[in-house]
């Protein structure tokens, strides 16, 4: 069986395609890499032992995915193909909502032209807004996004909903990440951002191998233990498997699903600094700054609909997040750069 992997190449869809290889999936890969390394694929190769089919092209791009459709036998999709810089999307949204929506309506036009009905997407906790509820079930109400990006993830939730609603041959799966951190435990695969980071844990593996001077933590006035934001931070691996168990929940006809994929615990960025200084024996220096916009107080999930139901649960631990970031960070200081 095949799985069609849009956004392969990148940090989520990389780690996943070797978790579908493992278990026993063909994998194909369609990305553009607009925010990847087609050497992230070697990796895969090496890591699996097994090969993957590489489509260098966009998911806007009618011809490539009917020749992919053509030429394989694609029984799902896993769609992890999409812009995902918060900032870069409030200065770009015409190019977020055109990449993200119209590049996944053209994606599931051509499935269904092709009579594959079956899709898992890569949604976001930033679809909740500030939530209404913490932990957050699934069943907590969507919010307001502050951001184009968190609005695509939101808007394409529906899209795909309501395409479900009026065709029930489809098989939707909506996946919703929490805070992915980590690396492949190999320290051979992990996430390559280009230029300064957003996201705090590349910034503070950047901080660890001599990139950046210090870590700003962006307000320390929050609602929360220790006045930093409170997140709930994934192994990627972890997520990746999260992935595999999808597609079985798939093959069993799902119709509409929604999971939280996290791990249920809060840390704060304080905690994820001493997390990573004892982890790995090395000093993150850091300074207060003003309150990043758009940011909320807590976010962590109720991740028991998952275990339930896809009998999927987090493994790695917070140390575990940290010591791979870094393994990554510090075998590979310019990621797939050599
Ligand atoms: P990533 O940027 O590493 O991976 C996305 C991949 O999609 C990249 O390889 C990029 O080259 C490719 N791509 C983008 N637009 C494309 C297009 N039009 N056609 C073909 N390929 C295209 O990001 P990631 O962290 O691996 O995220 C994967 C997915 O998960 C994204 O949809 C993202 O929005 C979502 N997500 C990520 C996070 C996170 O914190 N990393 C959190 C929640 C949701
Ligand atoms: N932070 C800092 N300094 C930094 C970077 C981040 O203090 O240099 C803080 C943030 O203020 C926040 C926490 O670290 O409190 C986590 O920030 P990230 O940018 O790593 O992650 P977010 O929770 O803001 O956003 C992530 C993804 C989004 C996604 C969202 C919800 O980046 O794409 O989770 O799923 F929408």
């Amino acid at each position: 069986m095949a799985i069609l992997v849009t956004g392969g190449a990148g940090y989520i869809g990389s780690h996943t395609c070797v978790e579908l290889l493992n278990a026993g999936y063909d994998v194909v890969v369609l990305d553009n890499l607009s925010n990847a390394s087609e050497k992230s694929l070697d990796r895969v190769e090496e890591l699996s032992g097994k090969k993957v089919t590489f489509y260098k092209g966009d998911i806007l791009d009618r011809d490539i995915l009917n020749e992919i459709f053509a030429k394989e036998k694609i029984d799902s999709c896993i769609h992890f193909a999409g812009l995902k810089a918060v900032g870069e999307s409030v200065a770009k949204p015409w190019e977020y909502y055109n990449n993200n929506i119209a590049g996944t309506l053209t994606l599931v036009d051509v499935m269904r032209q092709n009579g594959c009905k079956n899709i898992i997407f890569s949604s976001s906790a930033t679809v909740y807004g500030d939530p209404a509820e913490i932990p957050i079930t699934e069943n907590c109400p969507k919010g307001q996004c502050t951001n184009p990006y968190g609005w695509t993830k939101s808007m394409l939730e529906q899209i795909l909903s309501d395409m479900q609603k009026a065709d029930n041959e489809w098989n939707v799966i909506l996946l919703r990440y929490f805070n992915p951190i980590g690396a492949h435990p190999s320290g051979k695969m992990g996430e390559n951002p280009n230029g300064i980071p957003n996201n705090l844990m590349p910034y503070i593996t950047q901080v660890a191998v001599g990139k950046l001077k210090e870590l700003g933590i962006f307000g320390d006035d929050y609602d929360t233990p220790d006045g930093t934001g409170v997140r709930d931070y994934i192994h990627v691996v972890d997520l990746a498997l999260g992935h595999v168990k999808a597609l079985k929940k798939i093959e069993e006809h799902a119709g509409l699903k929604i999971y939280n994929l996290g791990t249920g615990h809060g840390y704060s960025v304080l905690d994820i600094v001493k997390n990573f200084e004892k982890a790995n024996d090395v000093k993150i220096p850091y300074s207060i700054k003003p309150r990043r916009p758009g940011d909320i107080a807590t976010c962590y999930c109720d991740p028991s609909r998952a275990k339930t139901e896809l009998g999927w649960e987090a493994q790695f631990g917070i140390l575990e997040m940290c010591r791979d970031s870094w393994n990554w960070q510090k075998n590979n200081p310019n990621g797939y750069d050599d």
